[in-house]
């Protein structure tokens, strides 16, 4: 079978890149008046200007052809239905059956999968609904108030993200529970939660798919004894080491074995299925956090705006699929037009971790080198994907998009409407005043990306210092407003375009197998940290740095 770069689709991008990628996005839009209609779509509350990018109608046909050849609709069918997409572990990838209606049936391998979505669904509910009525007592009888999510990667990003975004949709007139998180082994963000909460109300959710990954396990472990230590038999008969192990730890993962070792009990187990991956996770028992701080209704609500995407991605015509278009800007640019960086630019504080959790999403899914035949690819593959809050941005790196000599493709994201709700009318008018300025910076930092010195009106030449070479290529995502639905539209419209760029680079997005040797290594190298093991055969620079480690301990 030909590879993706021999197919006639390809051929004929490769030419027109020697064409089109050699024009500027001036021209296009000087010889183009309706460029924005032409380059447009909308779906699920989103609306994609694609107009920014370096291309004409024309390379575009091109591209949906390659989708074409790639096998996409074909692929999309096979992912949905539930087929083993994931070739390496042999299983499928099913994150879209965590957000099926629960009147949808999705039978696979003989089974239907919904019921049991659902009645995890529902145990979160009611978790939920113990924590919001003041009812989740910890061990000496007081209502929880701090609930400290430990899990890392797509056990904590996603989760951290949502919170985040969504916290205006807190409900109103519940027990308050505040959501906090800890993810890094070092033990930085937990330290400071021990030393500032109060062990009688405070509750840890360990979040692991495995739930033998070593950076949220010692996380726990650490969490265990502070609470051990500080409750049992200190204040009140009765609270017992088991007491406090089942009032202040519920557990998610796949592995109901190693969460119910650990200590976890079992009706505070919330479990999920291999099938689903840990950075597409956070639709089920990982979005725990999610549902703490914005209710059940809400966390439905991101399920139904994600489904509402995942409905449109399988149904829309190529050339009106986001997902698709998205995926297709992106292999337009790395494959052809050789730009291999990528920054995610969004213009709301509330979406502060978005880009942190694509870099998860995009690198880690499509960061792979051999196709799923085991070839060696001899194109590019995920760009370098990374990015802050734009308007922080745009006081930061933003000098290297405008005047460096790298070629970057950005994605600016904004909501449309914000703060109609504020009910101080003074307040209000100033706080959409200050969206209307973020909006402007928004339109303002695509447009000179685009045009360059063409965007300003000046007569007479200027130093070099001052120029701008323009023609760096944009994407442009605006949310009719950010809520959950449209959070959870976004959210699976970036999963669906790694899916799509996945599909057509031959790879597999679902697997990760380039993390592992750094976590075995990890383990010997602690080994001869603590003097388990020789430091014979390590290189010369390891074995420096170690010798650096035991240096400074003895001078302790
Ligand atoms: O090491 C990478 C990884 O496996 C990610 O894929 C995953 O999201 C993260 O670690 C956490 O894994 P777990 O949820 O099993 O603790």
């Amino acid at each position: 079978m030909p590879t993706i770069d021999q197919t006639q689709a390809w051929r004929s991008l490769q030419d027109k890149a020697q064409q089109v990628g050699q024009r500027h996005l001036c021209d296009m839009f000087r010889q183009d008046q309706g460029r924005f209609a032409t380059f447009s779509r909308e779906a699920a509350g989103l609306k994609l200007d694609l107009s920014k990018q370096r291309w004409d109608q024309d390379t575009l046909a091109d591209l949906l052809r390659l989708a074409e050849e790639a096998g996409v609709p074909a692929a999309t069918q096979r992912l949905l239905a539930g087929e083993k997409v994931n070739i390496s572990e042999d299983r499928p990838a099913l994150h879209t059956a965590l957000r099926l209606p629960a009147d949808a049936t999705l039978v696979v391998e003989g089974e239907d999968l919904v019921p049991a979505v659902h009645a995890t669904l529902d145990k979160m509910a009611t978790m939920v609904e113990r924590f919001h009525s003041g009812q989740w007592r910890g061990a000496t009888g007081k209502p929880i108030r701090d609930v400290v999510n430990l899990g890392v990667g797509g056990s904590d990003l996603g989760p951290l993200m949502v919170t985040h975004a969504l916290a205006d949709y807190r409900p109103q007139g519940t027990h308050p529970v505040e959501v906090h998180f800890a993810s890094t082994m070092d033990g930085s963000q937990l330290v400071d939660y021990l030393t500032r909460f109060d062990p009688e109300t405070t509750l840890f959710v360990l979040s692991s798919k495995s739930f033998t990954t070593i950076d949220t396990l010692s996380n726990a472990n650490t969490a265990r004894d502070w609470l051990l230590s500080r409750l049992v038999g200190s204040r009140q008969e009765g609270v017992d080491h088991e007491l406090v192990l089942r009032q202040h730890f519920i557990g998610v993962s796949a592995s109901p074995e190693k969460m119910a070792e650990w200590g976890i009990a079992c009706d505070h187990q919330l479990e999920f299925w291999e099938w689903v991956g840990g950075r597409y996770s956070l639709w089920g028992g990982i979005g725990l956090p999610i549902a703490l701080v914005i209710g059940m209704e809400g966390f439905r609500a991101l399920l139904a705006g994600a489904h509402t995407m995942d409905v449109h991605f399988q149904k829309a015509p190529l050339a009106d699929n986001l997902p698709v278009l998205l995926a297709l800007a992106g292999i337009w640019n790395n494959n052809f037009l050789d730009i291999r960086a990528h920054s995610i630019l969004p213009y709301d504080g509330r979406l502060e971790y978005f880009a942190a959790y694509l870099e998860q999403l995009e690198m880690e899914s499509n960061g792979k080198s051999v196709t799923n035949d085991g070839d060696t690819v001899d194109y590019s593959t995920c760009p370098v994907l990374w990015g802050q809050l734009g308007p922080n941005a745009q006081h930061a790196f933003y000098q290297l998009l405008h005047q460096g000599t790298q070629a970057v493709e950005c994605d600016f994201i904004a909501p449309l409407a914000r703060y109609e709700d504020v009910e101080d009318p003074a307040t209000r008018e100033h706080l959409m005043g200050q969206h209307r300025l973020t909006l402007a910076n928004c339109f303002a930092q695509s447009r000179v990306l685009m045009l360059g010195d063409d965007a300003i009106a000046e007569d007479g030449p200027r130093p070099e210092h001052k120029r701008y070479r323009g023609n760096q290529p944009s994407t442009t995502l605006l949310l009719e407003r950010l809520t959950p639905e449209t959070l959870g539209a976004l959210i699976a419209l970036y999963e669906h375009k790694v899916f799509v760029q996945a599909t057509i680079w031959g790879i597999n997005p679902f697997d990760q197998w380039g993390v592992e040797l750094g976590k075995k290594i990890a383990n010997e190298t602690r080994d001869i940290i603590e003097g388990r093991q020789g430091l014979d055969d390590m290189d010369d620079s390891t074995r420096g740095l170690i010798e650096a480690t035991w240096q400074a301990s003895r001078e302790r």
